[in-house]
Parts: C-alpha cells; sequence; structure tokens
C-alpha cells in the first residue's frame, strides 16, 4: 500500500494503518538542513518544543513560544517531502479550551504547510482534539511524562509508579484515543505499561523511553546524535557530533593561529582588469 499522497508526504490516514503492523520511524526535526538529511529515512519528522532546550538553550519547555514553533516549522517543511510533518503546540497556547486550541492549530497550519500538531494530554484536552479533529486538523497526542508538566512534577519523572499514576495515564491515553489522535507519542513510562496503552488504543503508539513493543518510535535529534550535553537513560546514541565539532573546531583554531589556513587553494585568484 502506498503511504504517500501525490506530493509524496506520509499521511495520516497511512500512519494509523500501520497500528500493529510496520513500525513507525519518527525523530525529531528543527532546522532545514537536518530535516533535508531525516527526511528519506522518517514516517514522521516531529518538530518538538524540544528546541526550545535543544537549540535556544532554554531549561524546559515552559518557555516556547508559538512563533518560535512556526519557524522551525516553516525550516523543516522546506527541508522535506516525504516525512509527514508534525508541529508541537507551546505550552500556554491551547489548553484554555477548543476555541484556542483551533485558533493556535489553524495558524500553524497556515503558517508552516504542516499536515498536524502535536498536544500533551492534560484535563480537559481530549474535547480540545476532538473538536480539532471534527474541523480537518490532525492531532497527534502526547501523554506519560509531559514535559509542559515538568513544574508540577518537580522535573522530568517516570510514570506509572503507582497503582493510581497508572490508571490515569491509560486513562488520558484512552480519552485522547476516543478523542481521534491519529497517533500517540508515549514518554517516560514502565514497559508494562507502554505495552498496555498500545494494547488498549486504537491509533498507533510513538515510544520514547517506553517499550520497544510500540508500534513506533521517536527520539529526540540532538540526543541521538550526541549533541546535547547530557544523555537521558533510554536514549541510544548513534553518534558522537560533539566530539566531531569540538575536534574540528580545534583543529580550524590551530590552523588560523599557524597561518596555515587559508591556503593557496582556498583563496580567489582574481585577474585583475587594466583601466584604459
Ligand atoms: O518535544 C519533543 O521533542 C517531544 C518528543 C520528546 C516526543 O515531544
Amino acid at each position: 500500500m502506498s503511504t504517500h499522497t501525490q506530493s509524496g508526504r506520509t499521511t495520516v490516514p497511512s500512519i494509523l494503518a500501520r497500528k500493529g503492523s510496520e513500525k513507525i520511524v519518527c525523530l525529531t526535526a528543527y532546522t532545514k538542513p537536518v530535516a533535508e538529511l531525516l527526511d528519506h529515512h522518517c514516517d514522521i519528522l516531529l518538530v518538538g518544543d524540544t528546541v526550545g532546550m535543544v537549540l535556544h538553550g532554554l531549561p524546559s519547555t515552559v518557555g516556547v513560544t508559538l512563533d518560535m514553533m512556526v519557524l522551525h516549522g516553516q525550516a523543516v517543511m522546506r527541508g522535506s517531502q516525504h516525512a509527514l510533518v508534525v508541529v508541537d503546540l507551546p505550552f500556554g497556547s491551547y489548553e484554555r479550551g477548543p476555541s484556542q486550541a483551533f485558533k493556535t492549530a489553524s495558524k500553524v497550519m497556515r503558517k508552516t504547510g504542516c499536515q498536524a500538531v502535536k498536544v500533551e494530554a492534560a484535563d480537559g484536552v481530549a474535547e480540545s482534539i476532538a473538536f480539532l479533529v471534527s474541523r480537518g486538523i490532525p492531532v497527534m497526542g502526547h501523554v506519560g511524562l509531559r514535559p509542559q508538566a515538568t513544574n508540577i512534577d518537580g522535573g522530568f519523572k517516570a510514570k506509572g509508579k503507582t497503582a493510581d499514576e497508572r490508571e490515569r495515564v491509560l486513562a488520558e491515553a484512552r480519552a485522547v484515543d476516543e478523542a481521534g489522535a491519529f497517533a500517540i507519542v508515549v514518554e517516560g513510562v514502565a514497559p508494562d505499561l507502554a505495552d498496555e496503552i498500545t494494547a488498549t488504543v486504537k491509533a498507533p503508539t510513538i515510544g520514547i523511553g517506553a517499550s520497544p513493543k510500540c508500534d513506533g518510535q521517536v527520539l529526540v535529534i540532538d540526543d541521538m546524535l550526541g549533541l546535547f550535553d547530557w544523555t537521558p537513560k533510554f536514549v541510544r546514541r548513534y553518534a558522537d557530533l560533539r566530539t566531531l565539532i569540538d575536534r574540528a573546531a580545534f583543529q580550524y583554531a590551530e590552523d588560523v593561529r599557524l597561518g596555515k589556513f587559508p591556503a593557496e587553494a582556498e583563496v580567489y585568484k582574481l585577474r585583475s582588469v587594466k583601466r584604459s
């Protein structure tokens, strides 16, 4: 089955159809050049609000603004042609209710051209998801560890340690699913809770620090490339770009200081034009 539209991008129905079958590959992306490199390897590129932490040095995602998400969403759309692009709605831009969520989500879709938005599940958010979906806006939900709620939780804490907490996360996942989310990110929960969610909901689950049995996986690109200065336990580092960049900058600085850069081949050779 083709997973693409005529424009070549993966579609929301094709992601829904992957429930329990072919795994869904998702990575975050925030810039055009990185989106270009990831596009052909991923089904979904998520313009996550982690952009505030990994690119802008914020302590959490709470300080991320709508303008930041629009700017990075536009860049990722310019750098991709194949993947489904999902943009996070930032903290404070959707929680007030369906009409605020619609205003924000429609602005993000209009200004970036992305195909879907993501929201973190909290009290009342399911109602907003249903409102958006019925008006043509595909929504990805996010349950478990919710980065926008770390001030309540006292940090980035895995969820599901108590029976009450497990029940709450499961109920949130069910509510997001019933509201019509086309996929659900399940973050920072024990594998058996992630498996129960995956078995319960109709939408494909995308795990991060969750379980290999989720319908897909997502990682923050800077984490998996070894660019961020702190690596969570659940991250597998596929490269060590911090070390590579450090070595390259060291070598460049040395070459400049010793007058070894630029070499003859690295300067323009222009013929001087004589005045008549
Ligand atoms: O903002 C983000 O990057 C995310 C991922 C961690 C799933 O929500």
